[in-house]
């Protein structure tokens, strides 16, 4: 039976007295508007023997710049509050804005040099937020287990960065991105696009995937593929197409990398990223 809480007090007790009956804590935080990528998250956190799955849905103010969609983000909490029940959570941790951020506020995580580029050169403080609200979510629910998409591969990067160097407890498992058939990753903003914008939206991933291709003929073949294709797709002002190394520093010759794409359609900036191996 699925347990809803709002008190950041009430829940940090009930996971502690959990965690002395033996039982592991897996945790999956969210902002809401649950599809299917969050909702593998979450049954691939209950797939680890022994745990209590624990979700949380608090749309952060602190990660939305001035001027971004924290007022339109949705928030179907109902629909939300049934997704985690199908998914046999546990427990819920639903919080008001007041008891995380009490007016006095004022002490924050820093996300370092790599808060600022990518994603967090669009999006100035943007990864601050994002660390402040987890390193507190994590403080509250102290999870043996967190588990986060790689949908959103540069925060799952500074989310293992931020464990290691604040040595904090949790074990961060990352968990592939979930597509739609036609490519296209989930993300509660899809909702945001039209039927035209929809289906100019599957130049990402194509991208992407044209970009994995060329991994043999090295880093400049792949991000001539991938902007190849999303030129052909003028509705999508590109922000960035980047190779890395996959912790986000410079791309190596061969072996392991990242390959990371931002773009608009409208107001609706949307990222994707998928693997490559070079040379
Ligand atoms: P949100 O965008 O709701 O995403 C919650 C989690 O679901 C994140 O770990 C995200 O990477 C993952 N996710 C989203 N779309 C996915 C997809 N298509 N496939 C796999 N996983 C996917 O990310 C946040 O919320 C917030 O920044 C948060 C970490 C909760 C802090 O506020």
């Amino acid at each position: 039976k699925l347990h809803v809480h709002t008190s950041p007090e009430q829940l940090a007790k009930v996971t502690r007295a959990l965690r002395a009956t033996g039982r592991k804590i897996a945790f999956v935080p969210t902002m809401g508007a649950l599809h299917a990528g969050h909702r593998e998250l979450m049954s691939r956190a209950r797939r680890i023997p022994n745990t209590v799955l624990v979700a949380s849905i608090f749309v952060n103010p602190l990660q939305f710049g001035a001027g971004e969609d924290f007022d339109r983000y949705p928030r179907p909490l109902d629909a939300d509050l049934a997704a985690c029940e199908e998914e046999r959570v546990e427990l819920v941790f639903t919080p008001a804005r007041e008891a995380l951020y009490p007016p006095d506020a004022q002490v924050t995580v820093h996300a370092g040099p790599l808060g600022e580029e990518l994603e967090g050169a669009a999006r100035p403080g943007h990864f601050s937020g994002v660390l402040t609200v987890v390193a507190k979510l994590f403080n509250i629910v102290r999870p043996d287990y967190a588990l986060f998409g790689e949908k959103d591969y540069q925060q799952l990067v500074l989310i293992k960065k931020m464990v290691r160097d604040l040595d904090m407890e949790p074990h961060i498992i990352g968990v592939p991105t979930v597509r739609e058939t036609d490519g296209l990753a989930l993300s509660s903003r899809n909702a945001f696009l039209d039927a035209d914008q929809r289906a100019a939206a599957v130049a990402l991933s194509a991208a992407l995937t044209a970009g994995q291709y060329a991994g043999r003929e090295g880093e400049q073949a792949v991000l001539a593929s991938a902007r190849d294709v999303l030129a052909r797709t003028p509705e999508l002002k590109v922000d960035y197409v980047a190779l890395r190394d996959p912790d986000l520093g410079p791309a190596p010759e061969r072996g392991d990398a990242r390959l990371l794409v931002a773009a608009k359609l409208g107001d609706t900036r949307l990222i994707d990223n998928v693997p490559v191996l070079l040379g």
